[in-house]
């Protein structure tokens, strides 16, 4: 008996390690909260006039937010961003 549960208990732990690479459809969301706040935040959260802030990033499309990451003003800041972390950002500020 104590044996069996052993067993059963790790088949659960094992799940629910194995659960985040399963996760697929929030990856992109969580990997895009990350790149914002490392390499984003600090000036478009700044409150700086000059500065485009998160509200008014929200109503660009992700397309726009990925254009300006590559070739257009963000593109220095978006440096060593993958293709898929510069969607994820975007992703994560339009919400879609
Ligand atoms: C050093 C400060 C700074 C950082 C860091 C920064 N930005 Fe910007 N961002 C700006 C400024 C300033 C502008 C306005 C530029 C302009 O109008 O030419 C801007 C404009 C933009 C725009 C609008 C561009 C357009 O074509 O209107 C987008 C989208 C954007 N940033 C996204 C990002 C993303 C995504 C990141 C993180 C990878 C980022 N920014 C990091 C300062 C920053």
């Amino acid at each position: 008996m104590r044996m069996r549960s052993t067993w059963i208990g790790a088949g659960l732990l094992g799940l629910a390690l194995a659960a985040p690479g399963t996760g697929a459809a929030d990856a992109p969301v969580s990997r895009g909260e990350e790149v914002y706040a490392a390499r984003c935040k600090e000036c478009h959260e700044s409150g700086d006039e000059r500065v485009p802030q998160r509200d008014t990033l929200a109503r660009k499309t992700p397309a726009e937010i990925v254009a300006a990451m590559t070739g257009g003003p963000m593109t220095p800041m978006a440096e060593g961003l993958t293709p898929e972390d510069k969607q994820a950002v975007a992703a994560f500020l339009t919400g879609h």
